[in-house]
C-alpha cells in the first residue's frame, strides 16, 4: 500500500532528537528552529518527559472514558494553576482541530445558535467545522462550504458588530497571533473590543491558542497580553511535546451535560502523563519566562538585521518564540540554503515569511548561532 500523497516533504528523515537538535540517519545534526510546527515545547526527548511516558507504559496505557482516570484531573488541576484558569473546566481530545470542533459545538449548544465569525488569514484545522472557519478556500471541499461562517477581513470591528447585531451568532473564534497566516496579530485592543461585542450580543468568544498557547508567546496564553477572559480556549500542539492531545478549556458559566461531548482516545493515560510532565517541566525550568526572554533577544537581533538589510527583510514580528520574518520577495532560496548549508530547520508561511517556532528551552548561544548563520546567508545572497 502507498501513502496518500498529500505532503511536500524535505528529503530528510530524523532518527534521533535531543533538546533543540535533530539527527538524520547519516548522523548529520540539525538545529530545530521550527519545533515540528510549534509542537516541541520542552525540547526533544526531555528526560522527565521520556521517563513519565515509559513508566506509564509499564502500568496501563489506555482504558476508555467509561472508567475513572485521575490523571485527567491531575492534568486539569496543573493546567489551571499554570495558566491562571483554575475556575475553567477541561475537555480532552486528540488534536487542535478537534479542540476547535468541540469549542464550536459547546458554543452552539450553549447559545442554541449555529453561526460563527472567524477572521481573514485564520487557520483553525482541517476537520469539517474547523476548516469551514479557516480562511483558505483551497482546502475547503464542497461539503465544507456553508453559510454558517462569516469570515471578516482586516479585523474590522464594525463588520463584527454588524453581523453580531443580527443575533444569529453562537460565537466568534480568533487566534491571538495567526501562525499559518505568517505571524499576524490583530491590532492592539481588538480582543478587548471582541470581548465587549460578544458579551453584549450574546455570542461566545473562543480563543484558538493551538499554536500560540502553552508559553510560546512569552505568556502562558497569547491572549493574556490583552487582559481579556474568553469563554472558551483551545490548545494542542505544545501541550504534550508531540504526544497527540488537544484540550478545550471552558468557562464556568457553561454547564456540561452527560453525553454532550465524547471521545474514545481523548484523555488517555499516556497522553495525560505526557501533558502533565510538560507542565511540570515548563514550571520547573521557567520556560514561559525563557520564551519571553529568548524571544525578545531573538527579535532584537532580527530587527537589527532588518535595519542592516532593508532590501531583503521587510518585517520582523511576533511575541516570544513565535516570530515571523517577512522577506521583500520569496524566501525559498534562503530556506533551501539554511537547511542544506547551515543544517537548520525553519518554518514558512505563504511564500515570503520565515516562521521561527523553536523549543521553549532554547538558550542564548543557540540564538546567537542561528543569527550568525542567517546573517552569513543574507551576505551570501546579496553579494
Ligand atoms: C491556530 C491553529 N488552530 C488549529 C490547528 C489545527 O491543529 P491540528 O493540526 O492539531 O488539528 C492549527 C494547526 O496548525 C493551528 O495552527
Amino acid at each position: 500500500m502507498n501513502l496518500f500523497d498529500v505532503y511536500s516533504v524535505w528529503p530528510i528523515e530524523p532518527v534521533k532528537a535531543q533538546g533543540c537538535y535533530i539527527w538524520d540517519e547519516n548522523g548529520t545534526k540539525y538545529l530545530d528552529m521550527y519545533g515540528g510546527h510549534a509542537v516541541i515545547s520542552v525540547g526533544h526527548c526531555h528526560p522527565h518527559y521520556v521517563e513519565s511516558i515509559k513508566n506509564q507504559l509499564d502500568r496501563i496505557s489506555f482504558y476508555s472514558n467509561s472508567v475513572v482516570n485521575s490523571l485527567q484531573n491531575r492534568l486539569a488541576t496543573k493546567l489551571g494553576e499554570l495558566s491562571g484558569y483554575s475556575n475553567f473546566s477541561l475537555f480532552l481530545s486528540n488534536s487542535g482541530a478537534e479542540a476547535n470542533e468541540n469549542a464550536i459545538k459547546i458554543a452552539s449548544f450553549h447559545t442554541k445558535k449555529r453561526k460563527f465569525i472567524s477572521f481573514g488569514g485564520s487557520f483553525h484545522g482541517r476537520t469539517v467545522g474547523a476548516v469551514s472557519l479557516t480562511d483558505n478556500p483551497a482546502i475547503w471541499s464542497s461539503y465544507n462550504c456553508n453559510n454558517d461562517v462569516t469570515i471578516i477581513k482586516d479585523f474590522c470591528v464594525e463588520s463584527v458588530e454588524m453581523s453580531l447585531k443580527t443575533g444569529d451568532y453562537a460565537g466568534v473564534i480568533i487566534e491571538p497571533i495567526q501562525g499559518v497566516a505568517g505571524i499576524v496579530a490583530p491590532h492592539k485592543d481588538f480582543l478587548n473590543q471582541l470581548r465587549l461585542l460578544t458579551s453584549s450580543y450574546g455570542a461566545l468568544l473562543i480563543i484558538d491558542e493551538v499554536q500560540s498557547g502553552y508559553g510560546r508567546s512569552g505568556r502562558f496564553f497569547a491572549h493574556q497580553y490583552s487582559g481579556i477572559t474568553p469563554d472558551i480556549i483551545t490548545v494542542a500542539k505544545g501541550m504534550a511535546n508531540g504526544f497527540p492531545i488537544g484540550g478545550t478549556l471552558i468557562s464556568p458559566s457553561i454547564t456540561p451535560s452527560k453525553g454532550m461531548l465524547g471521545t474514545t482516545f481523548g484523555g488517555n493515560h499516556l497522553a495525560c502523563v505526557a501533558a502533565i510532565s510538560v507542565l511540570e517541566i515548563i514550571e520547573q525550568e521557567s520556560l514561559v519566562t525563557n520564551a519571553y526572554n529568548m524571544g525578545s533577544y531573538l527579535k532584537e537581533q532580527l530587527v537589527k538585521m532588518k535595519d542592516q538589510y532593508p532590501d531583503v527583510i521587510a518585517d520582523v514580528r511576533g511575541e516570544g518564540l513565535m516570530i515571523g520574518v517577512e522577506f521583500m520577495s520569496g524566501f525559498e532560496q534562503i530556506r533551501d540554503l539554511i537547511l542544506k548549508e547551515k543544517k537548520i530547520f525553519v518554518g514558512s508561511a505563504k511564500k515570503s515569511v520565515m516562521r521561527l517556532l523553536p523549543p521553549l528551552s532554547i538558550d542564548k548561544s543557540i540564538v546567537d548561532h542561528f543569527i550568525t548563520c542567517f546573517n552569513d546567508l543574507i551576505v551570501k545572497i546579496t553579494n
